[in-house]
This record gives structure tokens, sequence and C-alpha cells, in this order.
């Protein structure tokens, strides 16, 4: 993968693909900067490098068309803030945009509009990737986020301009590829969330490299229903019953830790009824919405006594104050872990934020699906679009 050191920018107009794909509140507000504060590094190192302007292209959201809700105007007021310079936001039909990109003072930094009001970018479309290398001389790739989707922002343009890995990219990049390349039995995986079936890939590339894969959330529920035991109300796959069954029974079983307690109550809305039930002693009517203390415990110390620890997804519905502890406490020890630990992925790295152990944090990844599509050992599109010489 070519790095943007590599890249001779000096008088250069540069397209960046960013991932500025961030939660904005009902007044159209950022709620949460952290992937933009996390564009700034490559932005201003093309800034001091001298590249002539900065046209930076993202997405938000997933919009069928032009929408001004998903416009990327409080991303232009954020970053224009961030970097202590204009961040002017181009006009959203695109010959206007090169005028106006080609009229902007030398060291301008534009940002166009949402690349998901063409319908070109989630096509990959050759014509729209056209337009958009129309742009610029040079192409840094720095939305890691988006490296999972094969879009003209992601793949096309790459294909047609001389281009490189941002640095955000690049450390992405180098950290998970590190976590693949573990083979002790010193590095854990904590996995939580709903879903099973959205973390299986994960799962079989991790679990022949890690020395325990411990698994909370609703995803255990499928574990342990597979088990044998009952679980009431809880939210359960039933699709994947059948292969959370064949892990438990295969090759690299005894990694698998799963929880031995939870917290159970009549309902998510009624967090009073909540009380710590023994896995296989669960009521009939209640549903799990944490893990309980005993697991808590079992989990915390082998993250504290791992070498290396990666972590996706929450233990429960850590919203809900009474059923964040086991998320919190996983975070907490995360946090403590002395080696080297990463948190990937959307729901985790809210919690982790809210936790307020973030800062202790070694990597927090700024991709959701990307993080973990990576660790499935998947060569993502719009990496493997940087591979390929460029036919400018
Ligand atoms: C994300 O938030 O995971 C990325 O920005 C990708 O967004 P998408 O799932 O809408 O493609």
């Amino acid at each position: 993968m070519r790095e943007l050191q590599s890249l001779d920018v000096r008088g250069r107009a540069v397209l960046v693909r960013a991932d500025f794909n961030v939660p904005l509140g009902p007044m159209g507000e950022v709620v949460d900067d952290t992937r933009i504060r996390a564009a700034v590094p490559t932005l201003r190192w093309l800034v001091g490098q001298g590249a002539s302007r900065l046209v930076l292209a993202s997405h938000l959201g997933r919009p069928k068309g032009p929408d001004a809700r998903c416009s990327l105007r409080p991303v232009a007021d954020r970053l224009s803030k961030l970097l202590d310079m204009p961040v002017a936001l181009l006009p959203v039909e695109l010959d206007e945009a090169r005028l106006a990109a080609s009229a902007a003072p030398e060291g301008s930094v534009l940002l166009l509009e949402n690349t998901r009001f063409y319908p070109g970018e989630t096509a990959n479309d050759a014509e729209f990737g056209r337009r958009l290398a129309s742009l610029a001389e040079l192409f840094v790739q720095d939305a890691f986020g988006s490296v999972h989707r094969a879009h003209a922002s992601t793949v096309a343009v790459a294909r047609l301009l001389p281009s490189a890995a941002g640095l955000l990219l690049q450390r992405e990049v180098e950290v998970l590829s590190s976590l693949l390349q573990q083979t002790g039995g010193s590095f854990t995986a904590v996995l939580g969330g709903a879903k099973v079936s959205d973390k299986i890939g994960v799962i079989d590339n991790l679990l022949p490299r890690v020395g325990a894969l411990l698994i909370g959330g609703a995803m255990a529920n499928t574990f342990l229903l597979a088990q044998g035991h009952r679980m009431g109300a809880s939210l359960i796959e039933p699709d994947a019953v059948e292969v959370a069954s064949s892990l438990l029974s295969g090759e690299w079983s005894r990694k698998i830790l799963l929880p031995s307690d939870l917290v159970f109550a009549e309902s998510l809305d009624r967090p009073e009824t909540a009380q710590t039930v023994q896995v296989g002693q669960a009521p009939g009517n209640g549903a799990a919405y944490d893990i309980g203390p005993a697991t808590v415990q079992a989990f915390g110390e082998k993250i504290r006594t791992s070498e290396t620890v990666f972590w996706n997804g929450p233990m429960g519905v850590f919203e809900t104050e009474r059923f964040a502890r086991g998320t919190y406490a996983v975070a907490s020890a995360v946090a403590d872990c002395p080696g080297f630990s990463v948190v990937g992925g959307g729901d985790s790295v809210a919690a982790v934020e809210r936790s307020g152990y973030a800062d202790r944090i070694d990597h927090i990844s700024t991709g959701g699906g990307a993080s973990l599509e990576f660790l499935e050992g998947r060569l993502l599109p719009g990496i493997a679009a940087l591979e390929e010489p460029a036919h400018a």
C-alpha cells in the first residue's frame, strides 16, 4: 500500500476521501466529532507540504439522493474550527463544484457535498469516479471506516489518480494487521453486541490466533442456548444456534469463555426488576440485559492479564444505566491491560467514550464494519484499489 509520505504534493491538488459519517443531533449539530478529529493529521500534513488545494469527500448517512438532513455543512463548520482555517462547502452540482474549486485561492480546503447525493457513488460508477478524479491530481484515501465499501469515492477514483493511504488509514492497517499476526496465548478477544452472524467471520479468523475469546452481550445468549440453557425471553438469533453449537464443540472450543451469570429483568423498560441469575437458572418470563458480577470478575481477570486485547461490542444494553455495568467493567479492564489494547467498531467506541476510559486505550478504531471485515482477513476493496496502478 503506497503511503502518503511518498507523494510529492507540493503545488498539486489533492482529493482526500475521509470518513465524516458522524452522528448528527436534532438541530443538525455534530454529536461526536471523533472521526473529524481523526482526519486532521493527514489534512495538516498535506497543507504543510504545500498542496495547492485539498478537496475532501465523504458520505454521511445513507441518503438515496440529495437530502438536506445529510448535508456535510455541519462537518465543514466543525472541521474549520479544528483546522483553524476556512473549509468551504462546494456546490452539489459537480461542474459548479469543479469551477469553484479551481477558482479557490492557493492552499484552500474545500469539502464536496455528501458523496451519496450522487447516484454513481454506491454503484462504483466509472463515470462518477472520473468526475471526482477531475477535481484533483492526486488521491489520498484516509477513510478507513469506508474502505470495506466498493464505491466510486473509495475504488473507482483510486484507479484513476496516483493514490496513497493517509496517516489514519496507515495506522489502522498497522494496528489491525498486528492483531492478525498474533500467535501466542496472551491475545484475548472480547466480542459482544447483538448478532453472532455479524461476527462469525471474525470469530473464525481470530480463534486460531487468540488464547481466549470472551463472548458477552446478546450474542452470548445464542451460545448459551446452544449449550442447552433456558434463556427466557432473551434476545436470541435462532439461525445462528447451529453455528454457535459447532463452535462450542469444535477445535477451538476450549478458548471460548461464556458468561456464568447474567442480569435478568422483566423487560428493558423495567430495570428496577433487574436481578442476577446464574446461567441455567433463568426465569421463564425475563430477559438478559447484561453480564453478571461473576462474569465481570472472570472477564476482567482474563483481560487484565493479557498482553494484547481486542474488544468489539457491548456486554449489555449499556444505554440503560442498570445494564451498563458489564460493558463499563470491560472498558475498565481493557484500559488496565498492561499490553496493547484495541477497541474496534461503532457501539463499543461509544461505550468506551462514555465509560471515561477512552484515553487509556492504545487504539480506538474509526471503523465499525471496516474493522470487523479487516479482522475477518479480507482484502478490503478501498485498500485493494490503492495497490493497483493508476491510469491517470
Ligand atoms: C460506518 O459508519 O461504518 C462507515 O462510515 C460506513 O457507513 P455505511 O455502513 O453507511 O457504508
